[in-house]
């Protein structure tokens, strides 16, 4: 029984305070007033007894101006206000495909490409290992860089011998579009021409190379 107690009592604690910042959310920054005449500037809201103007009751806080019928509010004569919402068995609801942001004040598309929004990297397309809900948007971790063209997320490194997983795609940053590294044993190896400060692997040179070596190798067969 005390052992019970000893787990309930802090999720009990727990829980008030989430909903105590909950309550606190709905509350407009910086609006002192004495009676519910004073919040008219913001829409939907009124007086409480901290001397705050804070949202009517099944109304969300949207921004400066006030709140409005977010998701999961009740409607209002079937209506809603937040953007993609629809008012289904009397509540506010995303429309199907379209998810909730954080605050419930608008419903997205489901993100599909590099830059939609999102709330969680699990919903974002797969641009590969390095892929994350980056600031609100589908995109990659910040030390990858995104190719645009592969829809991948690449691991950026400065010079040649970074550790890496093999399933990083290693991305040389002063090579820019012309590279030839590659994840070998969990290091970014070069299988090009190696620069002396290793920030450079173009592969040209090396390209150049091995072909007058198989040249040179040929010719000396038919020499023979
Ligand atoms: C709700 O979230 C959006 C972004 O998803 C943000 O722009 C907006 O300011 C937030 N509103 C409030 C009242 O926090
Ligand atoms: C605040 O939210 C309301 C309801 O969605 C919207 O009509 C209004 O344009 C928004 N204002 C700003 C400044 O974002
Ligand atoms: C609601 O949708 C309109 C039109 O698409 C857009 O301009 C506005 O920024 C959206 N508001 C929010 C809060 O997402
Ligand atoms: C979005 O993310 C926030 C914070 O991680 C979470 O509290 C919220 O439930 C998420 N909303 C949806 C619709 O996934
Ligand atoms: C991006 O992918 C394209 C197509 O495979 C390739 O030609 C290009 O070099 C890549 N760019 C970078 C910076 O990796």
């Amino acid at each position: 029984m005390i052992a019970r107690l000893r787990i309930w009592v802090p999720v009990a604690f727990l829980a008030l305070l989430v909903a105590c910042a909950y309550a606190a959310k709905e509350e407009i920054p910086n609006s002192d007033c004495n009676s519910d005449s004073q919040c008219r500037s913001w829409s939907n809201a009124k007086c409480n007894d901290r001397g705050r103007c804070e949202c009517l009751e099944e109304y969300t806080l949207f921004n400066d101006t006030g709140c409005g019928k977010g998701v999961r509010d009740r409607c209002y004569e079937g209506h809603c206000d937040a953007n993609n919402t629809v008012c289904y068995t009397d509540i506010c609801v995303c429309k199907p495909t379209y998810t909730a942001n954080y605050n419930n004040t608008f419903c997205y598309k489901q993100p599909q490409e590099y830059g939609d929004l999102c709330n969680t990297t699990s919903e974002c397309p797969d641009f590969g290992d390095g892929r994350e809900c980056n600031r609100g948007r589908c995109g990659c971790q910040d030390a990858f860089a995104f190719n645009h063209t592969q829809k991948l997320c690449k691991y950026k490194i400065d010079e040649v011998g970074k550790a890496c997983n093999e399933n990083q795609i290693c991305y040389l940053e002063r090579d820019g579009d012309n590279q030839h590294v590659r994840c070998v044993d969990d290091v970014c190896k070069c299988i090009g021409k190696l620069s002396k400060d290793k920030q450079s692997c173009s592969g040209a040179a090396t390209l150049l190379a091995s072909t007058s070596a198989l040249l040179i190798a040929f010719l000396a067969r038919s020499l023979t």
